[in-house]
Parts: structure tokens; C-alpha cells; sequence
């Protein structure tokens, strides 16, 4: 199969380049194109991973482009994971929700707000290209943020989407470690919306675990997510590391005030990256990677690549329309939800029903969805000021005229319309 991975120059690709080389034999590879728009990043990071493919007798052909139709020209698949602005875009979302006591965050509240703003149109440009030049029947792979916004965006664009994030495929990897048990013995009840799930059950050989977990590990699984044991008895279900900054808004708020940004962190980190990747002597998946927050990202996106090829009907995590599967959410909403690929689509797992509190977060939460690509497809500081104030954790009429004036001003030279 063919490849292009848009984004390409990311820090994160020899975490994809490991994944590749190690699961050779279940997703043969001929052709990877990094594609990317930094010339010295595609360099950088496309010399690693060819050493990458060369020490780990990848026979794949590798190669890098800033030109994206030769990147996307008959790929099967094509794999996008960028970031409009780069780290100093992230870092001014991460900053001004404070001026107003909100957190800052890159896709949850204000700051995804502006991160979606400004990634909608460009992600809608590059799969028109996919479109024109990638096999008629290619998948988009979105691992961009945020992700639900975004698969959104494409489906209703028409095109053949999935979208993808490594909050679930982290659970179900350190549940089988502790297990002691082969990682597909293991299926979550993972429900919700993108960064927004919660793990309601934990099926090894589909006996539910998670009773037991709660029981006998309940400070080790609520430190994990950084959230109150007592919280976790009551819901009976792990929530993800995401809703600390709804149900431990004001703490993670004081924090972040009196820290440096993660934009800060992971730009030092890429900077030791960066040195590391253009030393000729490396050819192996450095160990600081792991400061990132892309952990198993390389097998979550292969375990779907297989999927898509037909090679397992085991169900896999993806980013999908509704349809139904949560009743209270319109078809056309993208939740995030265990889905077996059958007959060229993903078909969601069934849901049992959900209690009263986590269906009305994520209704708050999708109504902000909804009202925030309208305002990335269409502009307007009506419309972003809308989204602004249905975010569950703006709400506030005079709160949210205030953020969209920080967003606003903090994102103007990338919204067309602004
Ligand atoms: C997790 C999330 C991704 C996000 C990443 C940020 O993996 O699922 O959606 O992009 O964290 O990691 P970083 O190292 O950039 O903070
Ligand atoms: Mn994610």
C-alpha cells in the first residue's frame, strides 16, 4: 500500500516510523510519503526515519515531499496529524482563557475553540486534494485536533473519514499490562465524544474487569487520570484524563496559572527531538518521545490501517457518525465509540444507555461542537461568540464576549474572514 502521512515532519512521526517497522508483517508498507510544508523539519525528521526503516529492515520506499499532490497521488490511505501554527499557536491558547479564570487548553474549551477555527478550513483544503489525487477509495485518517470537530467537517464534506486519538488505546494497553494478557484479549466500553470519554467497562476474554479494578486499585486508577477517588467510586466508570478540566476545573486552573504551558514543555522537548534527529548516528525511536503525549498513537493508527484492509473484524476506537448510537445526539454528531469495519464502513458497537450526568455533559458538549464548526465554516465573531458561550465551561454571556475578543486577537492573521 501507498501512505502519505500530511504532517509529516511532525516530532511524533518515528513514533509512527517504530510502529511501522515493528508491525511490518501485519501492514506491508511499499510506499511512505512525509508530507509536510517545513522543509527543515521533513529533512530532520525524514533522515530518522529513514535510518529508522533501514536498521529495522523496513522494505518500504520512503520518501518526503512539500509538494501535497505528489504526496496524496494514488496513496491508499493518507494519515493527517497537524497543528495550524505550531506550538506558538498552542501556547496562546493555552494562555488567554486565563485572562477570564478558564483554562487553557488546545481542544477543550476556549482554546479548541480557536484550534478549531483555525484547523477546519485547512484540513477541508488537503482532503479535496486527497479527493482529486489519493485511489478513489482512500481513507482519511484524522489524528488532527480536535478530532471530533474535525471528522465532522470531512464527513459532512462528503469524505470517506475516520477519525483517531490514543486516549482509549492507552486504557486498554495498560489494563492488559496489568492483566499480564496479550492486548487483544482486551475491549473497552469506551464512550463519549473526542477527549471527552469515559471507560464503563473492561472486558478480558469479555469478563468486565472494571468492578473489581475499582475496587482493589482505586487510587492507582483515579491518580492516573488525576482525579478524586471518591469521584470515580460514584460513577462507577474511569473517567479520561480529559475531564479533569470540567470536573476539577478551579484546581487544574490554579495550577496551570502558577506552571509554565505545555506548549513551553513540548517546544523544549522538540528541541532536544529535533538535535537528536539530525544526528546521523541515530536510527532508533529515541527515548525522550515518550515525553510526549503520544503514547501507542503508532498502534493505534496501524490497528486501523489493518482494519480498513479487511485484516480484523476486532473492534477498534474510532471517531464515526452517531447514527443513533447515542439516542440523545443527532445522527450526523461524530462520537467516539468502539466500531468493527465491515463492508467498507465502520459500524459502531452497541451502547447501553447512559446515566443522566454523562449524557448531559456530553450534550453541552456537542451543542459547542456543533455551534463551533458552523462558526469555522462559515466565520463571523457572531457565530464564534455563540460556540464561545455554549462550551459548558464558558457559559457566561460577558465571560464569553471576553474570550472571543482574546481569540480574536490572538488568531486573526489565520481566519481568513477575521
Ligand atoms: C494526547 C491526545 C492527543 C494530543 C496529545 C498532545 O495524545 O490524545 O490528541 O495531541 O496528547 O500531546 P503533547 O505531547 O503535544 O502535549
Ligand atoms: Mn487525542
Amino acid at each position: 500500500m501507498k501512505l502519505a502521512i500530511v504532517g509529516g515532519g511532525s516530532t511524533y512521526t518515528p513514533e509512527l516510523i517504530d510502529g511501522f517497522i515493528r508491525l511490518q508483517k501485519e501492514l506491508p508498507i511499499e510506499e511512505l510519503v512525509l508530507v509536510d510544508t517545513d522543509q527543515t523539519r521533513l529533512d530532520l525528521v525524514g533522515g530518522m526515519a529513514r535510518r529508522m526503516f533501514a536498521r529495522g529492515g523496513h522494505p518500504g520506499r520512503l520518501t518526503t515531499t512539500s509538494d501535497l499532490v505528489a504526496g496524496v497521488s494514488d496513496a491508499d490511505a493518507v494519515l493527517v496529524q497537524l497543528r495550524v501554527g505550531g506550538q506558538d499557536a498552542r501556547e496562546q491558547d493555552e494562555s488567554w482563557p486565563h485572562d477570564v479564570d478558564c483554562i487553557g487548553q488546545e481542544t477543550t474549551g476556549p482554546g479548541g475553540l480557536a484550534k478549531a477555527l483555525r484547523t477546519v478550513p485547512v484540513v477541508l483544503r488537503i482532503a479535496d486534494v486527497v479527493r482529486a489525487h489519493a485511489k478513489p477509495d482512500a481513507w482519511i485518517v484524522d489524528f488532527t485536533n480536535p478530532v471530533g470537530i474535525v471528522t465532522r467537517a470531512l464527513l459532512q464534506a462528503g469524505h470517506r473519514a475516520v477519525g483517531l486519538c490514543n486516549v482509549a488505546i492507552g486504557f486498554q494497553r495498560r489494563f492488559a499490562a496489568e492483566a499480564g494478557v496479550e492486548a487483544d484479549r482486551v475491549t473497552l466500553a469506551h464512550v463519549g465524544l473526542n477527549h471527552l470519554t469515559w471507560e464503563r467497562g473492561v472486558f478480558v476474554d469479555g469478563v468486565d474487569t472494571l468492578p473489581r479494578a475499582l475496587e482493589t486499585r482505586l487510587g492507582e486508577l483515579a491518580d492516573e487520570v488525576e482525579l478524586a477517588p471518591a469521584l470515580l467510586a460514584q460513577l462507577g466508570v474511569i473517567p479520561s484524563y480529559y475531564l479533569r478540566y470540567y470536573y476539577a476545573h478551579d484546581e487544574v486552573l490554579h495550577d496551570q496559572k502558577h506552571a509554565a504551558t505545555r506548549a513551553q514543555e513540548v517546544r523544549a522537548i522538540e528541541h532536544e527531538l529535533l538535535a537528536i534527529y539530525a544526528d546521523a548516528a541515530v536510527d532508533t525511536k529515541p527515548e525522550i518521545l515518550e515525553r510526549r503525549g503520544g503514547a501507542f498513537y503508532s498502534e493505534a493508527a496501524i490497528e486501523l490501517l489493518i482494519a480498513i484492509r479487511g485484516g480484523t473484524d476486532l473492534p477498534r476506537v474510532v471517531n464515526l457518525r452517531n447514527d443513533g448510537v447515542l439516542p440523545f445526539l443527532p445522527d450526523d454528531h461524530v462520537i467516539e465509540v468502539p466500531a468493527r469495519h465491515v463492508g467498507g464502513r465502520f459500524v459502531a458497537e452497541p451502547v447501553a444507555a447512559l446515566p443522566d450526568d454523562i449524557t448531559g455533559l456530553i450534550s453541552a458538549v456537542a451543542g459547542y461542537e456543533r455551534l463551533a464548526l458552523d462558526a469555522a465554516l462559515h466565520g463571523g465573531r457572531d457565530r464564534v461568540l455563540r460556540a464561545m458561550r455554549a462550551h459548558p465551561l464558558v457559559l457566561q454571556h460577558e465571560r464569553a464576549e471576553k474570550l472571543t475578543d482574546l481569540l480574536l486577537t490572538a488568531n486573526s492573521r489565520f481566519l481568513e474572514w477575521a
